[in-house]
């Protein structure tokens, strides 16, 4: 059973993870504040994915483009003639929609209007401003809808200082942005949003091969970062449902509340982006390959997914409410990778002689893992809070921790609790805290 939306939208904010953005001023649609929890649980997502695309292997570098680029990239890459969405309006109200997601296209679904929706018109999503001054057409710059062209533009570059041969691949996660038509369902759909891309260059002959490659690799990640299997779905798109430069694309599916929805796209790109850029700039993006003395424009596969969007569905996936011992329980089961805390220091009471020992161990973690300090309230209630914000282990202070200097640690999916000196603490909990 998928956890219900509101339950889990209600426990982003009442913890602090996700805060509506401008929340003081009544707040801007389609826009997020990641709070402490929901910042560090973003973060462990991206630097996941970063430490699985790049650090472990040597195939991938990484880079960090800039989010404004030279407009002629949009002409290149299709986005100015091609990024949009058909939109028709309402008659009656004026309010916009998404031609292909509206349901009955006799009645309109804000007012109830069975006045008709003007003809359609395609509605670039891009965010346009000016670079500047001056504000007038020869100026206009976009914010970029994809993270993906800053590597295209870049093959060159990279290839060359970081001495690449291909099959090799270019990483980047950043902010996009795009002027969705209909945001909504929290933060799946919004206008300012992450992405994790990598485009993986290859011989057009190998494409078929790496495309399937990365198809596997990218559904192990999610499932080794623990996301059930069942919420899972690849789905290959229709001839129709194809961008501008896919040629074929799987698209990864998480079973959110409201049905399967996408968390990434895996698309082969062919040599489309390189051979644009290559003919609008006039540099010579080809590659020579210098063992077979062949010249030719790479193939280009590419796993682009959403950060904020996989960071919600890894945490409506980790939400349970069970009955423990008797007690009912909400319970964030993240993979300790992606938790926001790793270990909670609890001591037993307030005593200062306690809260001292409780802050020597705090001490002692910090350097190692994101760990917190709770004094308030009763330690059942202390424990309840960890449970529902994900920490895998809590260690306790008591009263005999004075005498013997051990401590209990309570292991957040079992409950189990086991006893053992400080000086072994920090041994006991690598072993429990993977990278
Ligand atoms: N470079 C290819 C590309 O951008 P995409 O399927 O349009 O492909 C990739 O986007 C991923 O980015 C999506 O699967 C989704 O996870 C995320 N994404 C796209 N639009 C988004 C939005 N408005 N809000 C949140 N995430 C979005």
């Amino acid at each position: 059973m998928p956890a219900d939306f509101d339950t889990i939208v209600n426990l982003a904010k009442k913890r602090g993870f996700v805060f509506q953005s401008s929340e003081i001023y009544g707040g801007i649609r389609s826009a997020y504040d990641y709070g402490p929890l929901g910042a560090e649980l973003l973060r462990n997502v991206k630097d996941q994915w970063w430490r699985s695309m790049v650090q472990m292997r040597d195939d991938i570098v990484g880079i960090d483009s800039a989010v404004i680029q030279a407009p002629s990239v949009w002409v290149a890459s299709g986005h100015l003639a091609s990024f949009s969405d058909p939109l028709v309006e309402c008659r009656e109200c004026h309010n916009r929609f998404r031609l292909d997601k509206l349901e009955n296209l006799n009645q309109c679904p804000t007012c109830g209007s069975k006045e008709s929706f003007t003809e359609p018109r395609e509605f670039n999503l891009m965010f346009r401003t000016n670079m500047g001054p001056i504000e007038n057409d020869d100026n206009a710059v976009y914010l970029r809808p994809e993270t993906a062209q800053g590597i295209f533009i870049n093959f060159e570059n990279v290839r060359r200082t970081a001495r690449k041969r291909i099959p090799f691949g270019i990483a980047q996660v950043g902010k996009s942005f795009r002027n969705e038509i209909t945001p909504g369902q929290f933060v799946f759909r919004t206008r300012e949003f992450e992405q994790m891309e990598m485009e993986f260059f290859c011989h057009p002959d190998e494409a078929d091969e790496w495309f399937r490659y990365w198809i596997d690799e990218r559904r192990n990640w999610y499932i080794d970062l623990g996301m059930n299997e069942e919420n899972l779905q690849f789905r290959e798109h229709e001839q129709d449902e194809l961008s501008h430069y896919s040629s074929g694309t799987y698209d990864v599916d998480y079973r959110f509340p409201w049905g399967w929805d996408e968390l990434e796209g895996i698309a082969n790109r062919t040599d489309f982006d390189l051979k644009a850029h290559a003919e609008y700039s006039g540099e010579d993006l080809t590659y020579f390959d210098p063992v077979t003395n062949e010249r030719f424009y790479p193939y280009v596969i590419e796993p682009a997914a959403g950060a904020t969007r996989t960071t919600f569905a890894f945490l409506i996936d980790a939400y349970h409410e069970e009955e423990v011992r008797g007690e009912q329980r909400a319970v964030l089961k993240l993979d300790a990778r992606l938790s926001p805390v790793k270990v909670a220091v609890l001591p037993l009471s307030k005593k200062d002689d306690l809260v001292a020992t409780t802050n020597r161990v705090a001490d002692l973690l910090r350097p190692l893992w994101m760990t917190e300090v709770d004094i308030t309230q009763s330690i059942g209630r202390r424990y309840r809070r960890q449970d529902e914000i994900g920490t895998p282990l809590a260690v306790t202070i008591d009263f005999d921790t004075l005498d013997d200097d051990q401590v209990t640690i309570r292991d957040r999916d079992t409950m189990d609790q086991d006893r053992i000196p400080i000086e072994n603490l920090v041994t006991y909990l690598a072993e429990r805290l993977p990278n």
